[in-house]
């Protein structure tokens, strides 16, 4: 199902790594995951979340505020019943690893552009696949999955359609609009309006909005450190103001969390004539 990222051949397993029938090869690290992203595929250095991001996100997601969020897209996932599955811009895995525990039977791949996530995620649950690879060129072959996750993460929907099986589908779980409302009313004077629709803008030709539904509850962040792990984790960390970010991290709030998870569907060949 692996496939070389630089001659799309099939990888077969091979001594502490994988390999292709052209030679190219790659080594299992330390920790377990396969780095399957060539060094010409990189835009930097060190692509994807750095280390302080995926730390603050660990620890954020550890302290459960997020749990009933991942035990709703786990209880979605378990309910397609996918045979191979795929988290795409998995980051440090705290959604991956439930999702892994309630397909116990199925075959999981997990993928993340950055290394420093992937080191940490692949302890979560060792017996999936995980893999440092570009969501642009996912190392697997066409039609080879049932059900992919994407969570807080962009996209490349193309891939994503190549990837599917017809019949599988796209599980995709992200922000709607009052979502941190409260923190984005303390740190900016503007709050603008988020359009939690846009990405259904983006579905490509041979993929259908199958079911979408929303999951709100309010959150009180009593530790300062959740309060900065949170800020730390998301775009706000670098885009608000340093004072308007301490005063934030100074005082307990209450905030609202507000996801949508949208199910997007792989129609068979006879329903793309329809
Ligand atoms: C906001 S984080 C979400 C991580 C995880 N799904 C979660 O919700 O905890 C977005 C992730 O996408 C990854 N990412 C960004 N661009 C990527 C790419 N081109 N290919 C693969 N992963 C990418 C980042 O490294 C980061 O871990
Ligand atoms: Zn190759």
């Amino acid at each position: 199902m692996l496939t070389c990222p630089l001659c799309q051949g099939a990888l077969s397993a091979v001594d502490n790594g994988v390999a292709c029938p052209l030679g190219h090869r790659f080594d299992r690290a330390r920790q377990g995951y396969l780095n399957l992203l060539p060094v010409q595929h990189k835009n930097s250095r060190d692509p994807g979340d750095n280390a302080a991001m995926v730390e603050a996100r660990r620890r954020f997601l550890d302290g459960g505020h997020y749990a009933p969020l991942a035990a709703r897209l786990a209880e979605l996932a378990a309910e397609q019943a996918p045979a191979r599955w795929l988290d795409i811009g998995c980051g440090e895995g705290y959604y991956t690893a439930q999702i892994a525990e309630r397909l116990p039977g199925a075959c999981g791949y997990a993928l993340d552009i950055s290394r420093e996530a992937i080191k940490r995620a692949c302890k979560r649950a060792p017996q999936l696949t995980w893999l440092v690879a570009s969501m642009a060129r996912v190392p697997l072959s066409d039609a080879s999955c049932q059900l992919l996750a994407s969570v807080f993460s962009p996209l490349d929907w193309q891939e994503a359609k190549r990837l599917l099986a017809p019949g599988g589908g796209l599980l995709r779980m992200g922000p709607s609009r009052l979502h941190l409302l409260e923190l984005r009313q303390k740190l900016y004077d503007e709050v603008r309006d988020y359009d939690d629709q846009k990405h259904l803008e983006l579905i490509p030709e041979g993929l259908r909005l199958a079911h979408s539904e929303t999951l709100s509850f309010k959150l009180q962040l009593d530790s300062s450190q959740a309060r900065a792990d949170l800020l730390a984790m998301t775009p706000h960390g670098w885009r608000a103001s340093a004072e308007r970010r301490a005063a934030v991290i100074a005082e307990p709030f209450e905030v609202t969390v507000a996801i949508r998870y949208d199910w997007i569907e792989k129609l068979q060949a006879s329903q793309e004539q329809e």
